[in-house]
């Protein structure tokens, strides 16, 4: 089945689940190329989000696109997500249980993309992947999990408070290109470290 298809009943099978969290507002599934070579992940969907139903449509949507596009990437070549994927009530932080029921559901997506980047904006998503990770520190940095590069960035929204995470978000996307394209060749090193000994 085609991945579009896959996502497609994915997400049915989401707006059946009634033990999600949130189940009042709206899904805000994901948007954009279900083959992407990169994955944006966000927190959770605000209130412009909430009405059209899309990621990242508002003040802070507006920031990534503009920064997507000065750095060379096209929105609409990526897909884009969140951690939690209905509004929680006064754009308050998600909670560590609704976190954890949206989850396997980010699983499922990510596996369905298969993307070779994931981008996670902001502590929420960066900590999806890594348990310890501190978006200060660990932002523009690269990683790999499981086989798919990583790379923290700042969330836009933390940007629109501090203009001066902009320019670390931005060079964090001009890493991607050569992220993508060098992607097979830095797969193969990893895997070729991972050979055990009586391989070798
Ligand atoms: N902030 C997020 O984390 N996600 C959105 O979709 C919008 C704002």
């Amino acid at each position: 089945m085609s991945e579009k298809k896959n996502l497609k009943e994915l997400e049915e099978k989401m707006l059946a689940d009634k033990s999600l969290p949130l189940n009042e507002g709206t899904l805000v599934f994901g948007e954009g190329n279900p083959k992407a070579d990169v994955l944006f992940i966000g927190e959770a969907p605000g209130f412009y989000e909430d009405r059209e139903g899309r990621p990242f449509v508002g003040r802070a949507g507006k920031l990534l696109d503009k920064l997507l596009e000065e750095t060379g990437s096209k929105r609409e070549d990526c897909y884009i997500t969140n951690v939690v994927k209905r509004r929680p009530p006064k754009n308050r932080d998600p909670l560590p249980e609704e976190i954890k029921a949206y989850k396997p559901y980010l699983e499922k997506q990510i596996e369905i993309i298969s993307p070779k980047v994931i981008v996670p904006l902001g502590r929420y998503a960066m900590n999806h992947f890594l348990d310890d990770g501190k978006i200060s520190q660990d932002q523009g940095k690269i990683f790999w999990w499981r086989n798919i590069l990583l790379i923290p960035l700042y969330h836009p929204a933390a940007a629109l408070r501090r203009a001066s995470l902009i320019e670390d978000i931005k060079n964090g996307l001009t890493k991607l290109p050569k992220l993508i394209s060098g992607y097979e060749d830095l797969l193969k090193k990893r895997l070729e470290k991972k050979k055990l000994p009586n391989e070798e």
